[in-house]
């Protein structure tokens, strides 16, 4: 466990989210952390001061006007303590209030009065997520160079389906502990595929993958963390991407393809993590297919291979491929490397369940004509960052 006298305030807001703060005061305290913890009024509605107060090892603030907690430890003196402030969850409504600069309870008097660097995570429903209020004020709060943290999509506690759940507290904690990145990166534009396409088959049917996106998305936030500009082109997953990522969403490899090489020109680095589909269905009928036989057959054809034709480009960018093998993992990746004359090839063994498609974590071997590294299993996030690490080394 590494040392780190980060000195942590987090705020927590009245949203379904907030069962999750205890979690995350364990997460953030895992790394060394020292952290305090203020609860609006709403908050206790939905987790318990006392939980928080046990596993922080602090007395938790939730009140502007207590002259006891005042004597311990005052607003502005609490203010001045915090170097890293997050609000996780944060409510749309403590979202408006940030963006007004109200000061009427504790925590917005706090936000307020520090010069801590501050993240806010949001967690809403998706349609107030969506809404023009919520979004312009959140553009308000980054403009004031507060992080953002994307929400993630999915399942929520209303029953909607969308963005607006916040990330689990695993993934806050990465990101805010995270030492500042020297933005090595600056002035390189990135192009990055992720996740998976799909193939249509009739108008309700297609043919895809499990890929989760997570990896890709890991590098786009990796890539902007070192102070690149992002083009990131995804199929369809249930991850949010990086605010400042220019996301371009298709579905099939034809439409990735053709979004790529719109976008090639300007790149210095191409990153092809997608899990593209090789083949697609010569045919897409119009109707859906009945069940009228036992069987069925359909004729796939070869899909273009977007990997090899941008590292064909006569102005090819520093092109980094993926691949996922199930054997001979070193022996197929660098047949790949020389094959698809890439500059560098991540490989990843697939046939173990406890890292690549879907899971959080990986473990990676990169190969380039002159060199390879083993990146150890970690979090995908902490891997992206490795890996953005050695390509900007490897850099012509
Ligand atoms: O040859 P293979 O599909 O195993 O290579 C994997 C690598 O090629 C990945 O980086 C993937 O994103 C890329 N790829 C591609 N277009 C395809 C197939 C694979 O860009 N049609």
């Amino acid at each position: 466990m590494t040392v780190n006298k980060q000195k942590i305030l987090l705020g927590v807001t009245g949203g379904i989210a907030a069962y999750k703060a205890p979690d995350l005061v364990r997460k953030l305290t895992a790394t060394g952390a020292d952290v305090r913890v203020v609860l609006t009024e709403s908050a206790e509605h939905f987790v318990s001061p006392l939980s928080l107060q046990a596993v922080s090892g602090n007395p938790v603030s939730n009140d502007l006007l207590d002259p006891a907690a005042e004597a311990a430890m005052g607003h502005i003196e609490l203010a001045k303590w915090a170097d890293t402030l997050i609000i996780a969850p944060a409510t749309a409504n403590f979202v408006a209030k940030l963006a007004l600069g109200l000061a009427d309870d504790l925590l917005s008097t706090l936000c307020l009065a520090t010069t801590a660097k501050t993240y806010v995570a949001p967690a809403m429903n998706q349609q107030m997520w969506q809404a023009p209020a919520t979004q312009t004020n959140l553009a308000t709060l980054s403009s004031r160079g507060i992080e953002v943290i994307a929400p993630d999509s999915g399942e929520q506690a209303c029953g909607d389906v969308g963005p607006g759940r916040m990330p689990e507290p695993q993934a806050l904690a990465d990101l805010i502990t995270q030492p500042a990145q020297e933005k090595v990166l600056s002035g390189k534009h990135i192009v990055i595929t992720a996740g998976p396409t799909r193939e249509a088959i009739d108008p309700v049917r297609y043919l895809s993958n499990h890929s989760s996106g997570k990896m890709g998305y890991a590098l786009a936030t990796a890539a902007l963390a070192l102070g690149a500009d992002v083009t990131l082109v995804s199929g369809p997953v249930a991850v949010s991407a990086p605010l400042a990522a220019n996301l371009i969403n298709v579905e099939s490899a034809q439409q990735m393809h053709e979004a790529v090489m719109q976008t090639i020109d300007t790149a210095d680095i191409f990153i092809g993590c997608a899990a593209v589909a090789d083949y697609r269905p010569v045919n897409v009928v119009d109707q859906k297919i009945k069940k009228d036989n036992n069987e069925l057959t359909l004729t796939f054809t070869k899909n273009p291979d977007i990997l090899a034709d941008v590292a064909k480009l006569e102005r090819a960018p520093f092109t980094v491929g993926f691949a996922a093998e199930t054997q001979d993992v070193s022996f197929y990746a660098k047949g790949k490397l020389t094959r698809k004359n890439l500059d560098m090839i991540a490989a990843n063994d697939v046939s173990d369940k406890s890292i690549g498609f879907n899971s959080d974590n990986n473990a990676l071997t990169v190969f380039w004509k002159e060199g390879e590294k083993k990146l150890e299993v970690a979090d995908k996030n902490q891997l992206a960052m490795q890996l953005m690490q050695l390509i900007n080394e490897q850099l012509r």
